[in-house]
């Protein structure tokens, strides 16, 4: 079953396409239900990294932040919903949101500027702090309670974690083996 230790990595990424190619990896892992909460900065990359999320869940549109429109659903191997509370002002409003309703779906939610909303949420979800460290170059921190997150995270430290081992990544571009595991194990 699940343990409930946390556990925390950090990766470096220097140009935004190795963003994206980490997204990549979070997206072609991912399954039903799976909740990532993106936090950082305007420009820190959380949008980038989201693109590389769509693109390994198979599907080929390029993500734009969804700032006005809140939501935006994507079609792929699992749906996309890609939230961005930028503009919400109290926890009130998250909450009004009914976000739980995409939580407990079948998709796949990334949230960007989750800490406006960190108090609304409360399921297994795996956080992602994102830190301009310079022009090009950002700090991805990821931190998750449960064992199916931190399986993810070993993935991406063993592909990632070597300063070396980042490709470019464009849509459509080495698309990954679903594997026919759609949602499960
Ligand atoms: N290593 C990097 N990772 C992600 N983005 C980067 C990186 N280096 C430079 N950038 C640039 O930073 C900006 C990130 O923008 P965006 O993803 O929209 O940020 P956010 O959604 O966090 O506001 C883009 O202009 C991107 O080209
Ligand atoms: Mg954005």
């Amino acid at each position: 079953m699940e343990t409930d230790t946390k556990q925390t990595i950090s990766l470096m990424t220097s140009s935004p396409e190795q963003t994206q190619a980490v997204g990549r990896l979070l997206g072609a892992h991912a399954r039903t239900g799976d909740v990532f909460l993106l936090s950082g900065d305007l420009g820190a990359g959380k949008t980038c990294l989201t693109q590389g999320i769509l693109w390994g869940l198979g599907g080929d549109e390029y993500a734009r932040s969804p700032t006005f429109v809140l939501i935006c659903e994507y079609a792929a191997r699992l749906t996309l919903y890609h939230m961005d509370l930028y503009r919400l002002d109290s926890i009130e409003e998250v909450i009004d949101l009914g976000l739980d309703d995409y939580f407990l779906g079948d998709g796949v939610c990334v949230v960007e500027w989750a800490e406006k909303g960190s108090d609304a949420f409360i399921g297994e979800c795996l956080t992602v702090r994102i830190e301009s460290t310079g022009d090009q170059t950002r700090t991805l921190t990821f931190s998750a309670d449960t064992n199916r997150y931190h399986t993810i995270m070993n993935d991406l430290e063993k592909q990632f974690g070597g300063a070396s081992s980042l490709e470019a990544t464009t849509p459509g571009n080495d698309a990954p083996d679903n594997g026919g595991t759609e949602g499960e194990a």
